[in-house]
């Protein structure tokens, strides 16, 4: 927009996971969703520029930061200790817990992770959803290390929940109840986390992440968060 700019100096490039709907998928070849709409108002509050969106897999965009291929991570990523020894992250615009997904009207109804004996689970790599499964299902002893898939993406997750090829999936919950409205699987139930997601920044870039903590601010202040809000959740 403002030639002063144009030295690169400010240009940020953007890193994103599509596939998590209402947060980031591709829709007729289009780049759409709750983050992208959001990074891009909270950029539009500071003096960084946003040059591209480049789309990776959910667990090469931490390597591709570090790599500096990208500049920021928009891709509903969960703030956690564990990821804040390699990177840092904006103040939190975003809270999640993860849900159970099954399929619609299946035998496998579970109400609690103690139901998972004996069934086969799948998660997306590098993913909350994916700890879950290895801290409290097969660490704990109720789901064998076999009966895991790992997944590039939790749209083949759900497709190979739908066609019966595994019993259960584990993911965000605003994500799970995206693809209980638009396919066949159903949510099981919520289990409490507490997560909350930021945008990822390198950890040497503190400027970059003040200027995107205070954006944050100023869209939640402003009349955009809820306008973005309501145009990706529809309330
Ligand atoms: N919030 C979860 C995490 O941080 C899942 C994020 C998955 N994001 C994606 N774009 N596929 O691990």
């Amino acid at each position: 927009e403002n030639g002063e700019e144009a030295d690169g100096e400010n240009t940020i490039v953007a890193g994103t996971a599509p596939g998590f709907p209402p947060f980031q998928m591709v829709e007729d070849g289009e780049l759409i969703g709750f983050d992208i709409d959001l990074l891009e108002a909270v950029v539009d509050e500071t003096e960084y520029e946003l040059a591209e969106w480049e789309q990776l897999e959910f667990d090469s965009l931490i390597p591709a930061l570090e790599n500096e291929n990208i500049d920021v991570i928009a891709a509903a990523m969960t703030i956690s200790e564990e990821r804040q020894e390699q990177i840092a992250f904006s103040d939190p615009y975003y809270s999640a817990d993860q849900s159970i997904l099954v399929q619609s009207g299946g035998d496998f109804q579970p109400e609690s992770l103690d139901d998972f004996d004996g069934q086969t689970v799948g998660a997306q790599s590098g993913t909350t959803g994916e700890t879950v499964v290895r801290d409290d299902l097969i660490e704990a002893g109720i789901v064998d290390e076999d009966d895991y898939t790992s997944f590039d993406n939790y749209v083949l997750a759900v497709e190979d929940l739908e066609s019966g090829l595994i019993d259960a999936v584990v993911l965000d919950e605003p994500v799970a109840a995206t693809f209980e409205a638009e396919r066949d699987v159903e949510v099981a139930f919520v289990y409490e986390t507490g997560e909350e997601y930021g945008f990822g920044i390198r950890q040497e870039d503190e400027d970059l992440q003040a200027a995107l903590s205070d954006g944050v601010a100023a869209v939640e202040e402003s009349s955009e968060y809820e306008e973005i809000t309501s145009t990706w959740f529809g309330e």
